[in-house]
């Protein structure tokens, strides 16, 4: 999605604001500009199509350079990726606006602006905030009370950069809806719509809040909230390595983040779980009460994050004895849902900024839910701040669009979360001990899975000429089998779908033919005789099957049949176990096919509109 980077500072600030989009890359953008106050005054932009690398290119040919400026990458919502579209929007040639967020007003504002005699040059919501920023400075005595007014007229949601050159020693920066955070230097201060833009210059940090408007220059950052009282927010130093933006030895963001696992579950792990004991303060002040007080649990998330909610339902209700119910934040947030007494609101999310999954816990809370966790990877963001409890995977910053350690550390999280309901609601102390210890035994188990890559990367070459994919899977390995399916699409463009293999005979056999491969996950369990009768189904059937399956189940290769033998593992931890081959499966598909891995097409990483 959009991502916005500016800076008030005494140097050059081109660079900085170039290096910060270049960091928000990952996001998923289809243009990009930066515009900046020169030392005499002048608002210069440069905008182009494409990577953030078009724009260095026109950036070295004709360099612009000041002291203020403001950057953004744009995934385009309202009018096609072009030059026209792409942000900094000006009024006049004095001020510029980067946005990112939906303008839903956007329509009326703008009849009513060019009544008063404005002309757009783009078809982009954010050219309203521009004009009206414009037209409010006419009757303000400050772009801070300029942007105070325009903020009050605009329907939606936004994060907003705005500058006008006859003031370059601030720019006024507004927070409704989309995510922005002010970087502190020394002399210097910045603001980004993600602190990785920022990492390079600062490690402090302070977010804002929800109808804030802030103003920041050189030495003073002022913020003020939705009534326009001067406010304080409180300013922490970020815990992230420098580096995280970087491939080191590997090829894509995504093969690297797979290879991380193992080290982004034992930092999960660790402090949390000391032997067999769980440390209940790693979700926050409260836990325990909060736990013994929960009847019933609704999951609620989007994308990768939601099959991670999928699995954790199996979780809850056969271990922790509690009822769970999972739902898409999109479908939940728009529908009447009844909330049954003693219920926990526990939102999954890699970004803790998904539109639609923040607005759910926000309904939730409205509509009578007792209490609410978050299980996030971003330390500060919005649901970790607005839930009363968090639990924060230590997966370190993913880039790749397509989540991979974010999904298989919800995963160890939701298993800490069943095991810290589970406490309460009667699960055996023995049980407890031996959950505890097969998740103890995860990395090593994570670090073996990863051998067969090899093995994995050949069967790749089976899909490159594949228009459909079919994942199977039972029990708590149905949501693997969707999130297998979710990665193949995703990256590679094949269609996937998953099914619940006991579904097969009602609809999907019909789609079986040489054409359409088979994947099946099969760890042996309890379900593992059935699974065998459905893909003897599809083998009765003419399929061609892929099956990643436990040496000890003994599945054999043969014509119909390619498997890939995964190490034995505990039950318990085998839907974290058997992501990992469907990921290096859908990483070597993309590969072949040569498509944008770490970057799909029309995908975003952090999905703050909705
Ligand atoms: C986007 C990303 C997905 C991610 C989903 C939810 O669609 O491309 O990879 O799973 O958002 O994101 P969240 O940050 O809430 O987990």
């Amino acid at each position: 999605m959009c991502g916005i980077v500016g800076a008030v500072a005494q140097r050059d600030v081109s660079e900085i604001l170039v290096e910060g989009l270049r960091r928000l890359e990952y996001r998923g953008y289809d243009s990009a500009g930066v515009a900046i106050i020169s030392n005499d005054n002048e608002l210069l932009t440069t905008k182009r199509v494409g990577k953030v690398q078009e724009l260095t290119k026109a950036l070295e040919l004709n360099p612009i350079s000041g002291g203020t400026g403001i950057a953004h990458t744009r995934w385009a919502t309202h009018g096609v990726p072009s030059e026209e579209n792409a942000h900094p929007h000006l009024s006049n040639g004095t001020i510029a606006v980067v946005h990112n967020g939906i303008i839903e007003n956007h329509d009326e504002l703008r009849k009513k602006l060019q009544a008063l005699g404005y002309e757009f040059v783009s078809q982009t919501d954010t050219e309203v905030i521009t004009h009206l920023v414009h037209h409010e400075l006419k009757t303000s005595d400050s772009l801070l009370a300029a942007v105070q007014k325009t903020v009050k007229q605009l329907e939606g949601a936004y994060g907003t950069v705005v500058m006008d050159k006859r003031d370059k020693d601030n720019m006024i920066v507004a927070r409704s809806g989309s995510p922005l955070v002010i970087g502190y230097g020394l002399g210097e201060n910045f603001i980004a719509s993600d602190i990785m833009a920022l990492l390079p210059v600062t490690r402090k940090f302070s977010y804002l809040e929800e109808g804030d408007v802030a103003q920041i220059s050189r030495f003073e950052v002022k913020v003020y909230n939705t009534y326009g009282e001067p406010v304080e927010r409180e300013a922490t130093e970020a815990n992230v390595s420098h580096d995280s933006g970087d491939k080191g030895e590997y090829r894509h963001y995504m093969l690297k983040e797979t290879y991380e696992q193992p080290t982004s579950v034992r930092n999960t792990l660790e402090g949390r779980l000391s032997g067999t004991e769980l440390n209940i303060d790693t979700f926050g002040h409260g836990a325990d009460e909060i736990f013994k007080n929960v009847d019933h649990v609704q999951i609620i998330a989007c994308g990768t994050s939601y099959h991670s909610g999928m699995v954790a339902r199996y979780w809850l209700e056969e271990l922790a004895g509690v009822s769970c119910n999972i739902e898409i934040a999109s479908e939940f947030r728009y529908r009447k849902s009844f909330v049954p007494k003693n219920s926990m609101i526990v939102t999954l999310s890699q970004s803790g900024e998904t539109a639609d999954t923040l607005a759910a816990l926000r309904l939730a809370k409205e509509i009578g839910y007792t209490s609410s966790l978050s299980i996030c990877n971003v330390p500060g963001s919005s649901l970790v701040r607005e839930s009363d409890l968090s639990f924060m995977t230590k997966a370190g910053a993913e880039i790749g669009v397509a989540s991979t350690k974010a999904f298989t550390t919800q995963l160890v999280g939701l298993l800490m979360m069943t095991l810290a309901i589970g406490k309460h609601h009667g699960m055996p102390i023995e049980q407890q001990q031996s959950i505890a210890n097969s998740l103890q035994t995860l990395p090593n188990k994570l670090e073996e899975v990863l051998t067969l890559a090899p093995s994995i990367e050949d069967l790749a070459e089976d899909f490159a000429d594949k228009h459909h994919a079919l994942f199977l899977g039972r029990g708590d390995q149905y949501p693997i089998a969707m999130e297998g399916a979710l990665k193949l699409k995703e990256i590679s463009y094949i269609h996937a779908e998953a099914y619940a293999a006991g579904e097969l005979k009602h609809g999907p056999l019909a789609l079986i033919d040489a054409e359409m491969p088979v994947i099946v996950v099969a760890p042996k369990n309890d379900l593992i005789e059935k699974l065998k009768s459905n893909v003897e189904e599809v083998r009765a059937r003419g399929g061609l099957m892929y099956v990643f399956a436990d040496v000890d189940a003994h599945f054999e290769s043969d014509d119909t049949m390619k498997v890939i033998n995964v190490p034995h593992c505990d039950d318990i931890i085998a839907p974290i176990v058997y992501t990992l081959p469907l990921q290096l499966l859908s990483y070597y598909v993309a590969i072949i096919k040569g498509t944008d891995v770490d970057q799909p097409r029309n995908l975003a990483k952090s999905v703050t509109v909705e």
